[in-house]
């Protein structure tokens, strides 16, 4: 089990990266998704153990990661936003590099391991090819290899999914829910789709504090007979976005398909009733900073209440995914 308390970072300037982050993890997958400059990176660099924070506690298995560096890069696997390669060396070359870099023991050997790794992320067709000439897909999966050598408990992926292809991504996913199956993934992305096909539970981040830690489904759930759904032209779409709260606004076959919220239940004339997505329960939070119904965490930094995000983790751990248990 991986535990974050009131994490702050506090950036020369000064910037404030992070208010306060408390949270609890379990084994499987978990998203920590927000928007640009949210403090994403930031949160895991520091669970990384490559970026002190200035104040807070991680924890990983009940082992204090910040007093033991050395414990925890034995037992981490990382794939920082910003993943640097060698575009001469061979896809092989290049891992056998970080594995080095990284101080894996290959107890079979390095050739072997380095084969393993690469036949684990699927990229055994590539191995002798140049980085330079893979997509981005294949140099995310070159990046995972790295990050899953020495069979660590907690793996942390920075944005992994940006700039992929919708086939790419898919594999990737495929590679990440695997991971998953036994160990801490940790997942940052500002991509809904990410959370809605791979993670359980997630929380959502924006300047420094989370907003809500939920799953996909009690998010759905707060948003319960409030999405409308209709279609509009394009001056009435302007005169929604003044009166009325709109969550989607998308153009099929021409014409605008618009989403709005309705807290009160009163649509736009024309406008039926349509089952929430986690991207409507995403935009109502960044519009709101909070979604009706679900936990979030809006204690100043450094202020204690009983009530932190990690007891809301464990309420939701216990009680699964009965959003009712939980007014
Ligand atoms: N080294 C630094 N010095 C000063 N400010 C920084 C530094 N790194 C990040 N910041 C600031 O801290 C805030 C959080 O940045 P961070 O990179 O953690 O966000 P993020 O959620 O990862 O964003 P993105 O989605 O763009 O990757 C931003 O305001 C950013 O400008
Ligand atoms: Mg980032």
């Amino acid at each position: 089990m991986l535990v974050v308390e009131d994490l702050v970072k506090v950036y020369p300037g000064p910037v404030t990266a992070l208010q306060g982050v408390s949270l609890t993890v379990e084994n499987g997958m978990f998203g920590l998704l927000g928007p640009n400059g949210a403090g994403k990176s930031t949160f895991m660099k520091i669970l990384a153990g490559i970026l002190e924070p200035t104040s807070g506690r991680v924890r990983l298995d009940g082992q204090d990661t910040l007093e033991n560096p050395k414990r925890l890069a034995e037992r981490l696997g990382y794939l920082p936003q910003e993943f640097g390669f060698y575009p001469h060396l061979t896809g092989e070359a290049m891992l056998r590099y970080l594995l080095r870099l990284k101080g894996v023991t290959a107890p079979r050997g390095e050739k072997a391991l380095v084969a393993e790794l690469l036949e684990q992320v699927n990229l055994t067709f590539a191995a002798k090819r140049r980085v330079k000439g893979y997509s981005g897909g294949m140099r995310q999966r070159l990046g995972i290899a790295q990050a899953i050598a020495g069979d660590p408990r907690l793996i942390i992926v920075d944005e992994p999914t940006a700039g992929l292809d919708p086939e790419e991504r898919l594999r990737l996913y495929r590679l990440l829910a695997e991971l998953a199956e036994k160990r801490i993934v940790l997942l940052s992305t500002h991509i809904v789709e990410d959370v809605a096909v791979l993670c359980p539970r997630f929380a959502v981040i924006r300047g420094g504090r989370l907003l809500a830690m939920t799953t996909p489904a009690q998010a759905r759930a707060a948003l319960t007979n409030t999405i409308f759904e209709g279609t509009a032209s394009n001056d009435e779409l302007e005169a929604l976005r003044r009166t009325r709260r709109v969550t989607q606004a998308v153009l099929v076959e021409g014409r605008n398909r618009v989403r709005v919220h309705e807290p009160e239940g009163h649509p736009p004339a024309g406008f039926t009733s349509a089952p929430a997505t986690l991207e409507d329960a995403y935009l109502v939070l960044m519009r709101d900073g909070r979604l009706a119904g679900v936990e979030t965490q809006t204690t100043p930094a450094g202020a204690t209440t009983p009530l932190t995000a990690t007891a809301t983790a464990t309420a939701a751990a216990t009680t699964g995914d009965n959003a009712s248990a939980r007014t």
